[in-house]
Protein backbone atom coordinates (compact mmCIF):
# COMPACT_ATOMS: atom_id res chain seq x y z
CA UNK A 1 0.00 0.00 0.00
CA UNK A 2 3.21 2.62 0.66
CA UNK A 3 4.52 1.31 -2.74
CA UNK A 4 1.01 2.40 -4.71
CA UNK A 5 0.32 5.58 -2.10
CA UNK A 6 4.21 6.80 -2.76
CA UNK A 7 3.85 5.46 -6.48
CA UNK A 8 1.31 8.02 -7.21
CA UNK A 9 2.57 10.90 -5.38
CA UNK A 10 5.38 10.44 -7.04
CA UNK A 11 4.04 10.54 -10.93
CA UNK A 12 1.88 13.54 -9.72
CA UNK A 13 4.93 15.43 -8.55
CA UNK A 14 6.74 14.72 -11.64
CA UNK A 15 3.92 15.81 -13.99
CA UNK A 16 3.42 18.80 -11.94
CA UNK A 17 6.89 20.05 -12.20
CA UNK A 18 7.23 19.28 -15.72
CA UNK A 19 3.85 21.75 -16.34
CA UNK A 20 5.73 24.52 -14.25
CA UNK A 21 8.81 23.78 -16.31
CA UNK A 22 6.88 24.32 -19.69
CA UNK A 23 4.10 27.20 -18.30
CA UNK A 24 7.51 28.72 -17.13
CA UNK A 25 9.01 28.47 -20.95
CA UNK A 26 5.89 29.68 -22.71
CA UNK A 27 5.74 32.96 -19.45
CA UNK A 28 9.47 33.69 -20.38
CA UNK A 29 9.68 35.10 -23.86
CA UNK A 30 10.66 38.94 -25.41
CA UNK A 31 8.40 41.36 -25.12
CA UNK A 32 7.14 39.63 -21.23
CA UNK A 33 5.91 42.46 -19.00
CA UNK A 34 6.46 43.13 -15.64
CA UNK A 35 2.80 41.06 -14.24
CA UNK A 36 4.66 38.33 -16.44
CA UNK A 37 7.65 38.78 -14.62
CA UNK A 38 5.40 38.53 -11.05
CA UNK A 39 3.50 35.48 -12.68
CA UNK A 40 6.91 33.54 -13.53
CA UNK A 41 8.38 34.29 -10.34
CA UNK A 42 5.09 33.01 -8.62
CA UNK A 43 5.48 30.07 -10.58
CA UNK A 44 8.84 29.36 -9.83
CA UNK A 45 8.24 28.71 -5.81
CA UNK A 46 6.17 25.82 -6.72
CA UNK A 47 8.74 24.68 -9.13
CA UNK A 48 11.23 24.26 -6.26
CA UNK A 49 8.42 23.04 -3.89
CA UNK A 50 7.41 20.19 -6.07
CA UNK A 51 11.26 20.00 -6.57
CA UNK A 52 11.73 19.33 -2.94
CA UNK A 53 8.57 17.02 -2.43
CA UNK A 54 10.10 14.61 -5.52
CA UNK A 55 13.67 14.27 -3.91
CA UNK A 56 11.43 13.54 -0.44
CA UNK A 57 8.91 10.92 -2.17
CA UNK A 58 11.60 9.76 -4.59
CA UNK A 59 14.02 8.73 -1.81
CA UNK A 60 10.98 7.29 0.44
CA UNK A 61 10.58 5.01 -2.44
CA UNK A 62 13.60 4.40 -3.03
CA UNK A 63 14.41 3.78 0.77
CA UNK A 64 11.29 1.76 1.99
CA UNK A 65 9.18 0.96 -0.89
CA UNK A 66 8.79 -2.76 -2.54
CA UNK A 67 12.45 -3.14 -3.92
CA UNK A 68 14.48 -1.90 -1.42
CA UNK A 69 17.82 0.66 -1.03
CA UNK A 70 20.19 -2.14 -2.25
CA UNK A 71 18.54 -3.12 -5.03
CA UNK A 72 18.67 1.21 -6.71
CA UNK A 73 22.09 1.63 -5.13
CA UNK A 74 23.42 -0.80 -7.33
CA UNK A 75 21.93 0.01 -10.16
CA UNK A 76 23.57 2.69 -12.89
CA UNK A 77 20.39 3.84 -14.15
CA UNK A 78 19.35 4.98 -10.78
CA UNK A 79 22.42 6.91 -10.15
CA UNK A 80 22.29 8.54 -14.08
CA UNK A 81 18.68 9.54 -13.17
CA UNK A 82 19.65 11.04 -10.05
CA UNK A 83 22.65 13.07 -11.27
CA UNK A 84 20.54 14.09 -14.07
CA UNK A 85 17.56 15.18 -11.85
CA UNK A 86 20.39 17.32 -10.17
CA UNK A 87 22.01 18.98 -13.58
CA UNK A 88 18.27 19.73 -14.18
CA UNK A 89 18.40 21.54 -10.74
CA UNK A 90 21.34 23.45 -11.15
CA UNK A 91 19.94 24.42 -14.73
CA UNK A 92 17.07 26.33 -12.78
CA UNK A 93 19.29 28.28 -10.70
CA UNK A 94 19.97 30.83 -13.24
CA UNK A 95 16.64 31.81 -14.48
CA UNK A 96 15.51 31.60 -10.71
CA UNK A 97 18.15 34.34 -10.00
CA UNK A 98 16.91 36.71 -12.86
CA UNK A 99 13.51 36.37 -11.99
CA UNK A 100 14.42 37.76 -8.55
CA UNK A 101 16.03 40.48 -10.34
CA UNK A 102 14.07 41.24 -13.11
CA UNK A 103 11.34 41.74 -9.88
CA UNK A 104 13.68 44.02 -7.81
CA UNK A 105 14.44 46.11 -11.19
CA UNK A 106 10.94 46.42 -11.48
CA UNK A 107 11.22 46.80 -15.41
CA UNK A 108 10.47 44.50 -17.91
CA UNK A 109 13.86 42.45 -18.72
CA UNK A 110 15.71 43.01 -21.94
CA UNK A 111 16.02 40.99 -24.81
CA UNK A 112 18.60 39.34 -23.99
CA UNK A 113 18.23 38.68 -20.77
CA UNK A 114 15.08 36.99 -21.66
CA UNK A 115 16.49 35.10 -24.30
CA UNK A 116 19.72 33.69 -22.05
CA UNK A 117 16.58 33.16 -19.45
CA UNK A 118 15.36 30.97 -21.91
CA UNK A 119 17.87 29.06 -22.74
CA UNK A 120 17.99 27.23 -19.62
CA UNK A 121 14.97 26.72 -19.53
CA UNK A 122 14.59 24.43 -22.97
CA UNK A 123 17.77 22.55 -21.66
CA UNK A 124 15.88 21.85 -19.00
CA UNK A 125 12.87 20.56 -20.77
CA UNK A 126 15.19 18.61 -23.32
CA UNK A 127 16.85 17.10 -20.35
CA UNK A 128 13.48 15.44 -18.76
CA UNK A 129 12.76 12.87 -21.45
CA UNK A 130 16.20 11.25 -20.17
CA UNK A 131 14.87 11.20 -16.50
CA UNK A 132 12.00 8.90 -17.96
CA UNK A 133 13.81 6.39 -19.97
CA UNK A 134 16.51 6.00 -17.35
CA UNK A 135 13.37 5.54 -14.33
CA UNK A 136 11.74 3.09 -16.85
CA UNK A 137 14.82 1.25 -17.20
CA UNK A 138 16.00 1.48 -13.82
CA UNK A 139 12.39 -0.01 -12.00
CA UNK A 140 13.06 -3.12 -14.98
CA UNK A 141 16.15 -4.18 -13.88
CA UNK A 142 18.88 -2.81 -16.36
CA UNK A 143 22.07 -1.55 -15.48
CA UNK A 144 22.35 -3.74 -12.14
CA UNK A 145 26.03 -2.88 -11.07
CA UNK A 146 28.05 -5.97 -9.32
C1 LIG B 1 11.66 14.98 -12.13
C2 LIG B 1 12.35 13.95 -11.68
C3 LIG B 1 11.88 12.53 -11.80
C4 LIG B 1 11.16 11.94 -12.80
C5 LIG B 1 10.68 12.54 -14.13
C6 LIG B 1 10.94 10.58 -12.40
C7 LIG B 1 10.20 9.64 -13.13
C8 LIG B 1 9.90 8.38 -12.71
C9 LIG B 1 9.04 7.45 -13.42
C10 LIG B 1 8.32 7.73 -14.74
C11 LIG B 1 9.00 6.31 -12.68
C12 LIG B 1 8.23 5.02 -13.03
C13 LIG B 1 9.16 4.05 -13.74
C14 LIG B 1 8.43 2.78 -14.16
O1 LIG B 1 7.78 2.14 -13.31
O2 LIG B 1 8.52 2.41 -15.35
C15 LIG B 1 9.83 6.52 -11.51
C16 LIG B 1 10.04 5.60 -10.53
C17 LIG B 1 10.88 5.77 -9.46
N1 LIG B 1 11.59 6.92 -9.14
FE1 LIG B 1 11.54 8.67 -10.12
N2 LIG B 1 11.51 10.38 -11.17
C18 LIG B 1 12.10 11.55 -10.78
C19 LIG B 1 12.82 11.79 -9.63
C20 LIG B 1 13.20 10.82 -8.73
C21 LIG B 1 14.07 11.03 -7.61
C22 LIG B 1 14.76 12.35 -7.24
C23 LIG B 1 14.18 9.85 -6.98
C24 LIG B 1 15.03 9.68 -5.75
C25 LIG B 1 15.57 8.61 -5.36
C26 LIG B 1 13.36 8.88 -7.68
C27 LIG B 1 13.18 7.55 -7.35
C28 LIG B 1 12.33 6.66 -8.00
C29 LIG B 1 12.07 5.29 -7.56
C30 LIG B 1 12.68 4.61 -6.36
C31 LIG B 1 11.16 4.73 -8.48
C32 LIG B 1 10.57 3.31 -8.44
C33 LIG B 1 11.17 2.47 -9.55
C34 LIG B 1 10.64 1.05 -9.48
O3 LIG B 1 9.45 0.81 -9.69
O4 LIG B 1 11.47 0.17 -9.21
N3 LIG B 1 12.77 9.53 -8.74
N4 LIG B 1 10.36 7.78 -11.56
Amino acid sequence: MLDLALAIAHHLLVFGLFGILFAELILVRPGMDRQAVARVGAIDLWYGLLAGLIIVVGFSRAIFAAKGWFYYSHNAFFWAKLGTFALIGLLSVPPTIDYIRWRRANTAPSHAQVRAAQRFLWIEVLLFPLLLVFAAAMARGYGEIG
